[in-house]
């Protein structure tokens, strides 16, 4: 029988057997990745059998790849070498597999009876997974205008693609992110990019039964802003004191950073940068009045330009140099009139205020301002008048005050005179003269009509004698007006006991002895009656 006939025998009697038993070999495919040993198992347990054949089938022929009986293992000259079976099991072992390997592989158990079993079975070569490289269609995008599309390709047999974002699997949605897979490639599709869509970073896997290979990480420069641009102070005061340390600072996330750009009202700022200094406003003339400052963001990548909101403020120049200008020459009261008037060198007044001595200064018939509050008329002057007059003058930044003494020469207009009206012979006398003026006045005194050479106020006598007696006037003189005023005192000097009255020093002593006594019994009496007798309770 020649092999042709012989094969076909076998053929015809492996389909009786796969017809008749339970299966010999397990469900395939078989994977094996090119260059490494595979081999193919079967459910076989302890077979009997005359011979078991294995086939390559090429074209649906069966082409013998190796036999095993028990003259032991005969290979086909074809896979001499790389090919053994299992005479155990029948589990076909292939060294080192090829691409060409792949196939269909068929094993008959041909048993004393001529019976045979057969089973069939397929081998995948895997080509190693490699070369798994991410590509994007874009080398930078626009946050919410770009369409990013993802290639990822790789090398290797039967691949499978998933995309990764960090850690988590990126889903397709249909809609903002689609995928679509060939053969060795996938796309992603990311339609209106977000600036987080890319940042994962995003890995690409390809993989095979047995393999799976990771792509470099990829990122990928999504532009994105200006988003909210925040102006800092948002709410300044209304007034700026010029000269200060004061500046606006302009901030928004944006990709590449924002430039930005200052505006007054709706005139451009010569001004680059984030920060707008008062000191920038000053000289440029700008802040004399109040006005809306905006800053504006743009991105240059995006080409998007957004405002912030406005902040208006007014530049004030401090009030300095404040000063009370009031009258010069001598002030009588009754007679002079004054006029207080009150500038500053520098600065923008906004109110004046007056005070005298800390009170505040009314208008009345004699106290008469300006409309403008910048000066004050006295007319005519009083000694009420004499004082510190203070201006202050203030605007929203700042106050200045200024101060002004007042001095109304006024008086005596009244001469006071005070003192013992009797004394004993060798007592001590003092009277006293009393006569307010500006400047103080000159006192002279007399004694029964005569000068005498006493000049001050108090007029003392250490020890009276009996010609003390009479009449004392005192004489006050303004030095500067010469208006003089008096008045007078007299003085009764009398014999030694003469104005005793009431009750000796030794009597009083026995009547204060005497009422002690008394209250020390009443107080012991009081104790004495709570100890022994006990208050009966109410209850
Ligand atoms: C593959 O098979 C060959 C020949 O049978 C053997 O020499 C080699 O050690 C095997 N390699 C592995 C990794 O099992
Ligand atoms: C982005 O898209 C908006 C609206 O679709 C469009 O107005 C704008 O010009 C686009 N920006 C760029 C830079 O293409
Ligand atoms: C991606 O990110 C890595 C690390 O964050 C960085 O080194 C690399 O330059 C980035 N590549 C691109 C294209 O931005
Ligand atoms: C202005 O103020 C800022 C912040 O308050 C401070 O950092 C800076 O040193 C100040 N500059 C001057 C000149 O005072
Ligand atoms: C007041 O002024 C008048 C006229 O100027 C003068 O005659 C008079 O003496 C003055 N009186 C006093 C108290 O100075
Ligand atoms: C005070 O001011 C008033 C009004 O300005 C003026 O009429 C008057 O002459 C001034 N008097 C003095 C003493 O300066
Ligand atoms: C002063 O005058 C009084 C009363 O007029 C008289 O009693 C007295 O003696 C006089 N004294 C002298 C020292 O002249």
């Amino acid at each position: 029988m020649d092999l042709f006939a012989f094969n076909s025998l076998l053929f015809l009697l492996s389909f009786i057997g796969s017809c008749a038993g339970e299966a010999v070999l397990p469900e395939g495919p078989v994977d094996v990745i090119l260059g490494k040993n595979a081999t193919i198992q079967t459910l076989l347990n302890k077979p009997t059998y005359t011979f078991i054949i294995w086939y390559f089938v090429v074209e649906g022929e069966r082409d013998r790849v190796a036999t095993v009986g028990d003259a032991g293992l005969n290979v086909a000259p074809a896979w001499e070498g790389r090919v053994s079976i299992n005479k155990d099991n029948g589990f076909l072992s292939l060294a080192s597999v090829k691409s060409e390997d792949s196939g269909d592989y068929s094993i008959s158990i041909i048993t004393a009876d001529g019976s045979a079993r057969t089973g069939d079975i397929q081998l995948r070569v895997l080509e190693p997974v490699s070369a798994v490289a991410i590509k994007s269609n874009l080398p930078e995008a626009l946050e919410h205008n770009s369409t990013v599309v993802l290639t990822c390709s790789a090398k290797g047999s039967f691949l499978k693609f998933t995309w990764i974002n960090g850690t988590t699997p990126i889903l397709a949605d249909g809609k903002k992110i689609t995928v679509k897979d060939e053969e060795l490639s996938s796309q992603l599709t990311i339609a209106g990019v977000l600036r987080s869509d890319l940042v994962g970073p995003i890995y690409c896997l390809a993989a095979n039964k047995l393999e799976t290979e990771k792509s470099a990480p990829f990122n990928l420069t999504v532009y994105y802003g200006p988003d909210e641009v925040t102006i800092t102070p948002a709410k300044p005061p209304q007034f700026l004191q010029a000269g200060t340390n004061f500046s606006l600072s302009c901030a928004s996330h944006s990709s590449p950073p924002a430039t930005f750009t200052w505006h007054y009202g709706q005139k451009a700022i010569e001004n680059p940068g984030a920060v707008l200094t008062l000191k920038t406003i000053e000289k440029l003339g700008l802040g004399k009045k109040a006005e809306d400052y905006t800053c504006r963001a743009n991105n240059a990548k995006t080409g998007r330009t957004i405002s912030s909101p406005v902040v208006s403020f007014a530049v004030l120049d401090p009030i300095l140099g404040a000063k009370v200008t009031g009258p010069t020459g001598t002030l009588i009261a009754g007679n002079s009139t004054a006029n207080l008037s009150c500038e500053a060198t520098s600065g923008t007044v906004k109110t004046r205020t007056w005070t005298k001595d800390g009170q505040p200064l009314t208008a009345s018939s004699r106290i008469v301002f300006s409309s403008d509050m910048s000066s004050v008329m006295i007319n005519p002057l009083q000694k009420e008048d004499n004082g510190e007059f203070m201006c202050v003058l203030s605007n929203p930044v700042n106050q200045n005050k200024a101060l002004h003494k007042m001095v109304v020469n006024y008086g005596p207009d009244s001469v006071q005179v005070d003192g013992e009206k009797a004394v004993e012979v060798n007592e001590l006398v003092t009277i006293m003269c009393a006569a307010p003026s500006i400047p103080a006045a000159n006192i002279t005194w007399k004694f029964n009509g005569t000068l005498t050479s006493v000049t001050t106020a108090k007029y003392v006598i250490e020890k009276a004698v009996y010609k003390n007696s009479g009449t004392y006037t005192c004489e006050a003189q303004n030095p500067l007006t010469m208006k003089t005023m008096k008045a007078t005192h007299t003085l009764s000097v009398k014999e030694e006991g003469a104005l005793d009255e009431g009750l000796s020093d030794g009597a009083i002593a026995g009547i204060v002895i005497a009422i002690l006594v008394a209250l020390c019994a009443a107080i012991a009496l009081i104790m004495y009656c709570r100890q022994k007798v006990p208050v009966e309770s109410p209850y």
